[in-house]
């Protein structure tokens, strides 16, 4: 499913009303290069899940853990490498817990990623600084 984002707040809008249609134990992988907004989707995605907390993007601690509903498990991979770099992480045992998963930088850990991901690409448009093309597959929302 394609949906444009004209603003941050449209964005979180989006991830607002996706949170709604998640489960224990999903797991959300973005798509995106630097700035495309995969942070501004988790913090609505916070939102719908009944989170309060300020979502920061957690590239210096790797995992952001949030509680609201459920738990919410917040991801940089940006500076993950290989399939050591991601066991030290504790990401597998993270995958078998009930919490929702998002995943920044997803790419780099495309082969560890569970067969039902739900992946949400993020993309800039050339013509418009605010405007993002947001594709999410594998839920419907
Ligand atoms: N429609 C939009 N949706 C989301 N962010 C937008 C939009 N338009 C402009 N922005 C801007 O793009 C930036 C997105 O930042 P954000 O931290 O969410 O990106 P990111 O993908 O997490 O980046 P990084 O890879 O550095 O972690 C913000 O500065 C935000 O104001
Ligand atoms: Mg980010």
């Amino acid at each position: 499913m394609k949906f444009i984002s004209r603003s941050v707040k449209q964005t979180e809008e989006l991830a607002f009303k996706l949170a709604k249609r998640l489960n224990r134990g999903d797991c959300i992988a973005y798509r995106g290069g630097l700035g495309a907004g995969k942070t501004a989707f988790t913090r609505g995605l916070a939102k719908g899940l009944g989170i309060e907390d300020d979502v920061m993007s957690p590239t210096f601690s790797l995992v952001n853990q949030y509680e609201g509903d459920v738990i919410l498990y917040h991801f940089d991979m940006y500076r993950i490498e290989n399939e050591d770099d991601l066991y030290m992480t504790g990401f597998f045992d993270y995958l078998d817990s009930d919490g929702i998963l998002a995943i920044e930088w997803s790419e780099n850990i495309q082969s560890a990623l569970p067969e039902d991901t739900i992946y949400v690409t993020i993309e800039k448009m050339d013509n418009d600084a605010n405007t993002r093309q947001i594709t999410i597959q594998g839920r419907e929302i």
